[in-house]
C-alpha cells in the first residue's frame, strides 16, 4: 500500500513524500517593493521537509494584488528576495513552488498603483468587503477586461514564471481556486460574457487554461501546477453546476499536460474522483471536510487512493515539521488566527519543532 511517507515523482523530480504545504497568504511582503524577507526565508526553510512547499499566492503583476503586503515577482527586487528563500529552502533539503495569485475582483484600487482597479471577466460587484491599509471598504464594481487587457495579464503570468526560474523555484502553480480572476472565469456569476471567454463551459473554463498553457510554454509543463477549487464559495461565487466547467478545462489542458492538479475538494468527492480519472499526472487533494481543517485522518487519501498527494494548510502553519508530527501521530501545536496575515514573527517563525 502506498502511504504519504512515500517517494513519489513530480515533473522529472523525486519528492521524499507526498504532503504538501498548502499555499497560505501571510502578508508579509516587507522587503524592497513588496519583495519577501530574511523571515519569510526562514518560515519557509523550517518547513522543508513537506515534499512541496506551494508558496502564499504572490502577484505576477501590480495591477494582480488584493491584499495589503502580498509578495509580488515581476520585479527585480522581488526576484532578489524570492532567490533568499529558494536558496534557504533548498539548503534545508527541501523543494517550493511559487502560487501565482491574481485576485481580479477580490482586491481595492488603493492597493494598486495609480490609476488601476481591479479587473474581472464581468463588472459584477462581489459581496463583502476588502481588507485595505485604511481597514475593511466594501468590493467595488471591476472593470470588465477587453481582448488586449486579458492577453497582458496571460502574458503576465507567464513572465512571472520566467521570473520564478530565475529567483531558483522548482515550479509554478497557477492559482484558479477561491474566488480570484481565473475562478471569476470559470463561475457563471461572476463571467457574463458573450465572446470566446464566457458563455460555455469551455469559454469560461480559457481563460484558466491559457495561464496554465502560456506558463508551462514558458518554464515547461512538468514544471507547472493548477490550483482549482469546483463549487468553492469563497469571494462571493456560485457555481451550481461545477462539473462540465473543470471538465472543459481539463479537456483544454490536456495538449499541454500540466504536471499535477491541486484539487479544493468542496465536500463533492464524486466530483474530485472524476477529475481524478479524467487528469493523467499527480492529484494533490486539499479536502477541506466541513466542519474541520485537513489533519491525520486525510493521510488515508492516499491510501485509499483518493489522491497521490494531501496539501495542509493550517496545520503547517503551526507545525513546521509537519511530516514528522504526521508520522509520529502529534502532538500537534495550534494556529493562532490573530497572526495569519501580517504582524512580525510571531505566529510565524516562531512555532515550535518537535524537540526544540
Ligand atoms: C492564513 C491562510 C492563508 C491562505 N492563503 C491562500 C492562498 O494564498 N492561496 C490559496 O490557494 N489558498 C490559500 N489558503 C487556503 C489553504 O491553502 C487551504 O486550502 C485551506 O487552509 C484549507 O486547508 P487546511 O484545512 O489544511 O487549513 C489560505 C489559508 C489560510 C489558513
Amino acid at each position: 500500500m502506498t502511504t504519504a511517507f512515500d517517494p513519489i515523482d513530480l515533473g522529472g523530480r523525486r519528492l521524499p513524500n507526498r504532503i504538501v504545504m498548502a499555499p497560505m497568504t501571510r502578508s508579509r511582503a516587507y522587503g524592497p517593493g513588496l519583495s519577501p524577507t530574511a523571515s519569510t526565508a526562514a518560515y519557509y526553510a523550517q518547513r522543508a521537509s513537506a515534499g512541496l512547499i506551494v508558496t502564499e499566492g504572490t502577484q505576477p503583476s501590480a495591477g494582480g494584488q488584493g491584499y495589503p503586503d502580498t509578495p509580488g515577482l515581476h520585479s527585480a527586487e522581488q526576484v532578489a528576495g524570492w532567490r533568499r528563500v529558494t536558496d534557504a529552502v533548498h539548503e534545508a533539503g527541501g523543494r517550493i513552488f511559487v502560487q501565482l495569485m491574481h485576485t481580479g475582483r477580490i482586491g481595492h484600487r488603493s492597493l494598486l498603483p495609480d490609476g488601476l482597479r481591479p479587473v474581472a471577466p464581468s463588472p459584477v460587484r462581489a459581496k463583502g468587503s476588502v481588507w485595505t491599509a485604511a481597514g475593511p471598504q466594501e468590493f467595488e464594481e471591476p472593470a470588465e477586461l477587453d481582448e488586449s487587457g486579458i492577453a497582458r495579464i496571460v502574458a503576465e503570468h507567464a513572465a512571472a514564471a520566467r521570473n520564478a526560474v530565475a529567483a531558483g523555484f522548482d515550479g509554478v502553480e497557477v492559482h484558479a481556486a477561491n474566488g480570484y480572476l481565473a475562478h471569476q472565469f470559470l463561475a457563471p456569476n461572476t463571467n457574463r460574457r458573450t465572446d470566446g471567454w464566457g458563455g460555455t463551459p469551455e469559454g469560461r473554463a480559457r481563460f484558466a487554461a491559457e495561464v496554465v498553457r502560456a506558463v508551462a510554454d514558458a518554464i515547461g509543463a512538468e514544471r507547472t501546477g493548477l490550483r482549482i477549487s469546483p463549487g468553492n464559495t469563497l469571494g462571493d461565487i456560485d457555481e451550481p453546476d461545477p462539473e462540465p466547467a473543470y471538465l472543459a478545462l481539463l479537456r483544454a489542458l490536456e495538449p499541454v499536460g500540466p504536471g499535477y492538479l491541486h484539487v479544493v475538494e468542496s465536500g463533492d468527492r464524486a466530483l474530485t474522483l472524476e477529475l481524478r480519472k479524467r487528469f493523467p499526472g499527480v492529484l494533490v487533494l486539499n479536502a477541506r471536510a466541513s466542519g474541520r481543517h485537513n489533519g491525520p485522518q486525510e493521510l488515508a487519501l492516499v491510501e485509499d487512493g483518493t489522491a497521490d498527494m494531501v496539501s495542509y494548510g493550517t496545520l503547517f502553519v503551526a507545525n513546521p515539521d509537519l511530516p514528522a508530527r504526521l508520522r509520529n501521530g502529534g502532538p500537534y501545536n495550534t494556529a493562532d488566527r490573530a497572526t495569519y496575515y501580517g504582524g512580525d514573527d510571531r505566529g510565524y517563525t516562531d512555532y515550535p519543532a518537535l524537540g526544540g
